[in-house]
């Protein structure tokens, strides 16, 4: 009788010797949406023959047939006959099948990022994003896995956009995997070339943390929401003042916007959220992301006022539309203090954005059937939307742009956002205001780890060794940076507490050059001591100095820079050579195809000595990098930085910009 494979043999065998029984495809599975049908006849027989590419000849008949219907049926070839039969999830580092420890550090991740729990559409290998994919197609995971379990300590694995190019020998102190994703000539990085490459299977989008394998579900999300909300209301408070009792008013609580409540009770506000979607308000209230529910204008105006008297912490969904909110405020005099929005703009003709005044039902009704009074209603909707802001920000409101496009489509649809100069908008972007100067010119992002042991308690001894590296250091940080620093500590002491692990045993914070290298060296001590289990360092793409992106992550470069994608390139260059495990580089990610070129890295501290130099080398590039760039660009924030850290390393020798007076420039005759 045939015995079933371990997870070990089978992850060993890569591609199957035998053909594997053709796979019905999952009914209760999350799928992809079906993509666009976008190639010639020609290109489609091209997909086909390029997906071939990975099996015998003797199967090529019957796989042919198979993955020509995915492609007419998906708009893609996913191979759902190859996908492991083993449930899909990080083990802990010591169970997987290796002979390097950093390749198997890297396997844990990549089952991370597949993993049914964490992954929005497991069986076609994507993340999140609804395109952020960790490969094509389920050859490539086979492929990539034995590779990994076969590749020794001066071996290199080269992935383009998910392809296992193969295993390259280098040495030691190279990297182990180095990703490209969706990697363009920049001509061809249109929407429409990433749907027709992506469908021959020559390239693939990767996100930000989905094809770089550090996606940590949504603790990323949170983090970074608090951090916005918290310093948002420094911006509009006076000192000794608290955010308790104040209103951050808001919208959207879908898959990223659904952090906004969590973070406003983190940040110790009344967050208001409106969400006209009832189902999705519902499964966020059940979820415990948002404390109550409320579904009349005047029930919530009531409880709001109370709530305002009371001082309290707390938030509220109110189920219906946002321009409502800000309209029936405004009539009642309930003023808000903060104000934003995270209804999916970048998506405003099919359901990103629903007008004010007709229903839901209605209005899905409109987009499938009369698109384009759909788009007439949002555009409308998006004038009065605009209108009401203007009025509450001329009482006083700060209102900021999420990055979900919200001031670019009401510019667009006519409404009254454009600054005096018809260039600029009337509000700022939460990176040009916030997260740029107060966070990213300083040199903080999000830096974040995983417990390659899978163990909880190995979370919360890094929970502790951090807390504790942080009160130390910021004993003696200058008054710019204390802030930040509390707020980190803050938010690690109550991590454990917020609940929010699902996956691998992971943690995010900010953290400057400083603070990542002291928390990444105490870990590796602890590692040696054997108090912990190996620790896999990373971050997000969004930070510092990781992604070129000139209206989010770069929108507060002002030198003219900010459409260069240099400062990205260089960080991934510089940490391969500085000891990542592993790096990588996207074309898009956030924004989208063609918008932004980002990368990241992964490290595995095993607790050795020669953790403990590769992590202090790539750790103080990778963060100084970007806030050289920044200095140059003529920020303040980032020019005070990179002079404290050149004081601190002798070794650093950064260009720093001459400022001109303006009355120089004035009386030029140009
Ligand atoms: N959270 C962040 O840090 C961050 C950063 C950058 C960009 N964004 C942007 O935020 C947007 C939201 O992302 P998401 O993943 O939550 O999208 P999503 O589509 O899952 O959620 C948006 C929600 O808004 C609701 N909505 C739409 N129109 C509304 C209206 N008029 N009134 C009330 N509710 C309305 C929808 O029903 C939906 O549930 C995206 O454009 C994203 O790019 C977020």
């Amino acid at each position: 009788m045939e015995t079933a494979m371990t997870f070990q043999e089978e992850i060993k065998q890569g591609i199957p010797s035998v053909l594997p029984e053709a796979k019905p495809y999952s009914a209760n599975a999350n799928h992809a949406p079906k993509r666009k049908d976008i190639l010639s006849v020609e290109e489609k027989q091209l997909a086909v023959r390029n997906a071939l590419r990975y099996f015998p000849k003797e199967w090529h008949q019957e796989l042919a047939t198979e993955f020509a219907q995915e492609l007419k049926d998906l708009g893609r070839i996913y191979m759902y006959r190859f996908k492991p039969s083993f449930h899909m999830k990080a083990r802990s580092i010591a169970d997987y099948p290796a002979k390097c420890q950093q390749a198997a550090a890297i396997m844990l991740m990549v089952d991370n990022n597949l993993d049914p729990a964490v992954a929005q559409h497991p069986e076609e290998l994507i993340t999140y994003g609804g395109n952020g994919a960790v490969f094509q197609n389920w050859a490539q995971y086979l492929l990539a896995m034995k590779y990994l379990s076969e590749m020794e300590n001066d071996q290199t694995l080269h992935i383009y956009s998910g392809h296992p190019m193969g295993l390259f020998p280098s040495s030691a102190d190279a990297p182990r995997v180095v990703v490209t994703n969706g990697m363009m000539i920049p001509n061809y990085s249109k929407p429409d070339d990433l749907e027709k490459f992506n469908a021959l299977g020559v390239t693939q989008y990767g996100q930000m943390t989905a094809g770089s394998f550090m996606y940590i579900g949504p603790q990323g999300i949170v983090h970074g929401t608090t951090i916005t909300v918290m310093n948002a209301f420094r911006k509009v408070l006076n000192k000794g003042e608290g955010p308790q009792g104040k209103i951050f008013l808001t919208a959207g609580l879908g898959g990223m916007s659904g952090a906004q409540p969590k973070a406003g009770n983190i940040a110790n506000c009344i967050t208001v959220c409106a969400e006209v979607n009832a189902s999705a308000a519902t499964k966020r209230h059940q979820q415990g992301w948002v404390d109550e529910l409320i579904d009349n204008i005047d029930g919530l105006v009531a409880r709001v006022k109370e709530a305002q008297a009371n001082e309290e912490v707390v938030s509220i969904a109110y189920i219906g539309n946002i321009v409502d909110v800000w309209e029936s405020f405004y009539e009642h005099e309930v003023y808000v203090h903060l104000g934003s929005d995270q209804t999916s703009l970048h998506n405003p003709w099919s359901g990103g954005y629903y007008p004010v005044d007709i229903s839901f039902e209605e209005s899905n009704r409109l987009i499938r059937e009369e698109p384009e009074v759909f788009k007439e209603k949002v555009q409308a909707t998006l004038i009065r939307h605009a209108n009401a802001i203007n009025k509450h920000t001329a009482r006083g409101t700060y209102f900021f742009d999420y990055g979900n496009a919200f001031l670019l489509e009401a510019s667009r649809a006519g409404g009254d956002v454009m600054a005096e100069n018809g260039i600029d908008f009337k509000y700022p972007s939460y990176v040009q205001d916030i997260l740029g100067p107060m966070c990213f010119d300083y040199g903080f992002g999000p830096f974040r780890w995983v417990c390659a042991s899978g163990k909880p308690e190995d979370l919360d001894k890094t929970d502790a060794i951090a807390a504790s590296v942080l009160k130390k250091i910021m004993q003696e940080s200058p008054e710019e940076i204390q802030q930040q620093m509390q707020d980190n500590i803050t938010w690690i002491e109550d991590a454990k507490q917020n609940k929010l692990v699902v996956g691998s045993q992971a943690r995010i914070l900010y953290a400057d050059a400083q603070g990542r290298m002291e928390i990444a060296k105490a870990f590796n001590d602890a590692v040696n001591s054997g108090e912990i289990g190996p620790v896999v360092l990373g971050r997000d793409h969004h930070d510092v100095s990781g992604t070129d992106s000139p209206y989010r992550e770069t929108s507060n470069i002002y030198d003219g820079s900010r459409f260069t994608a240099d400062m990205a390139i260089h960080n991934v260059i510089g940490d391969s050579f500085r000891g990542a495990t592993w790096v990588s580089i996207h074309n898009g990610g956030g924004v989208g195809w063609g918008e932004v070129v980002n990368g990241g890295f992964g490290m595995l501290l095993d607790g050795s000595a020669a953790s403990e130099r590769r992590l202090k080398s790539m750790l103080l590039f990778d963060v100084n990098n970007g806030i050289a760039r920044r200095s140059w660009a003529r920020n303040e924030e980032a020019n005070f930085a990179i002079k404290r850290e050149m004081a601190r390393t002798p070794k650093l020798k950064v260009t720093l910009a001459n400022l001109v007076e303006d009355d120089i420039l004035n009386n030029l005759s140009l």
